[in-house]
């Protein structure tokens, strides 16, 4: 039998997903373990369900951080960001738009807080960062430091929707305002892209008539998240996904390709250490 997966979480708020993938690991589902959580605010719920686990958690406050530096009044350019940051680099991977070149400020600090969530991170094992309910956009800073293999991607996350329709923070919502007659929820790998990368699994659910607001589409939306979740998180584990180039009318895309039970790949246990 192979290694148990090493799994870190990070989480933002109620973390019912989180719950998932404990309970998936405990009954045998998931063969990994999850070895800790992280958080980008304080006194959230998932954090209660990670002690009521014995595993290990942590704070890492976005909102807080963010008010430090501009209590310091420090939030001018690139000098208040980490010593390894490229802005040039950084701006080329994120295809140099004048957004992001505005937002020049704004990156150097996320990337800032990023190296302090990288730190604490540093501190546990983990093969697969999962994020579960985790509210925050990574920029490549971060994203390159645990995806050293762009055909070995290792941060996973869960959306509302069937992407790519209705990227972004409401995938429910989006899913009520258009009056979806089937609802879902994708799993993929991040990129640098918001909610861009490739896509490992998605599953539906129907929406009849009287499923007519936001709360009863997520009611419904959420246990088959529950579902989907540990399903992928299983076949990172059994190194049964594998990303692949796809060409298509002269774009080329990243895709994942699920691979035969009997044929697994080494996709992890890079960060084991
Ligand atoms: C889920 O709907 C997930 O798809 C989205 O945020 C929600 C988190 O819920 N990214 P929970 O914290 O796991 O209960």
């Amino acid at each position: 039998m192979r290694k148990k997966l090493k799994i870190g979480v990070l989480v933002s708020g109620n973390g019912s997903n989180l719950q998932s993938i404990i309970d998936a690991c405990k009954s045998g589902r998931i063969n990994g373990e999850v070895t800790f959580v992280g958080s980008d605010r304080p006194g959230v719920f998932a954090l209660e369900r990670a002690e009521k686990h014995g595993i290990p958690n942590f704070v890492v406050d976005y909102g807080e951080e963010l008010k430090k530096l501009k209590r310091a009044g420090s939030i001018i350019g690139a000098n208040i960001a980490p010593k390894d940051y490229n802005f040039n680099d950084i701006l080329k991977k994120l295809g140099g738009t004048l957004a992001v070149k505005l937002n020049k400020s704004k990156l150097a600090s996320t990337a800032l807080i990023e190296s302090l969530l990288l730190e604490e991170m540093a501190k546990y094992q983990y093969d697969l960062l999962v994020l579960a309910g985790f509210m925050r956009l990574f920029t490549p800073y971060l994203i390159d430091k645990i995806n050293v293999n762009p055909y070995m991607p290792k941060i996973m996350n869960i959306h509302p929707a069937l992407l790519p329709a209705f990227p972004g923070t409401d995938g429910y919502g989006d899913t009520y305002a258009f009056g979806c007659k089937v609802g879902g929820c994708t799993v993929q790998f991040i990129d640098y892209g918001e909610d861009t990368g490739p896509i490992i699994g998605q599953k539906t659910f129907s929406i009849p008539e009287e499923y007519n607001t936001v709360k009863k589409i997520k009611e419904r939306g959420l246990p088959v998240e529950w579902e989907l979740y540990p399903e992928c998180i299983q076949l990172f584990a059994e190194g049964r996904l594998q990303v692949v180039d796809r060409t298509y009318k002269g774009k080329i895309k990243k895709v994942v390709e699920v691979l035969p039970s009997d044929c697994k790949i080494d996709n992890y246990q890079l960060f084991g250490r």
